[in-house]
């Protein structure tokens, strides 16, 4: 039998809370993590860079010429990168050309990685998968207070109804493309964190790891 490295995928839309867990869980756990989001926002920002119009243009050139710094840049969070992010992840020669990556970072000592396919189209074998999501309304407001929004402020409700606009369009966008669309993997189990925190949230985590360590 293959050995296989130990991973965790960790699946789901924007702000539903799965990086917060995927790092905390790697961390609990002792396994490098990997946020995935990171290598398409990377790319975009190489576009974006070198002004080429994602909408338009492969992005092929740019992910092949990816280095380890790209990912450490500081402006790869911002909402134009956001948005040619979205459209970069919708190019299956760029996907494509991702997968080693991901799949050689776990190649040592196994890994936890959070995306949208890791448990789909990455691992399909990983031994633990999750799906961490939560209702579109939770999850702008979890984005908003997040990047600095404050509830007391007046117009508040007008600024979270376009974050949440703006969730649904990228979730629509997510699912509806073709190449590796964002879905749930047959084997995986949900966590919905609505009404829960981030330590309930893991707490969850922990108990599904064990249970399938303990099946395996
Ligand atoms: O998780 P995030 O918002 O940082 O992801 C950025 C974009 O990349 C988003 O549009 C979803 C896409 N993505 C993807 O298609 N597959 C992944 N494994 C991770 C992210």
């Amino acid at each position: 039998m293959v050995r296989q490295p130990f991973v965790v995928a960790v699946d789901g839309p924007a702000a539903a809370g799965k990086g917060t867990l995927a790092k905390r869980l790697a961390d609990e756990i002792g396994l490098p993590y990997l946020d995935t989001g990171l290598l398409y926002r990377a790319v975009a920002r190489r576009m974006l860079d070198a002004s080429e119009d994602p909408a338009h243009t492969s992005g092929l050139e740019q992910a092949e010429g990816l280095s380890p710094e790209d990912l450490l840049r500081g402006d790869l969070r911002v909402p134009e990168v956001d948005r040619a992010a979205s459209l970069v992840a919708r190019q299956p020669e760029v996907r494509h050309a991702l997968v080693g990556v991901q799949r050689r970072f776990a190649d040592e000592r196994g890994a936890v990685l959070d995306g949208r396919d890791i448990g789909t189209v990455i691992f399909p074998d990983a031994l633990v998968k999750l799906y961490v999501t939560a209702s579109p309304a939770a999850r702008a407001l979890r984005r908003y207070l997040q990047t600095g929004g404050d509830t007391t402020r007046p117009g508040w409700e007008e600024e979270l109804r376009e974050i949440e606009t703006s969730i649904r369009a990228r979730d629509e966008a997510d699912s509806a493309r073709e190449a590796a669309p964002l879905r749930m993997a047959e084997d995986a189990v949900m966590i919905v964190t609505d009404d829960m925190d981030a330590n309930a949230v893991l707490a969850e985590a922990i108990r599904i790891v064990r249970e399938r360590l303990a099946a395996a």
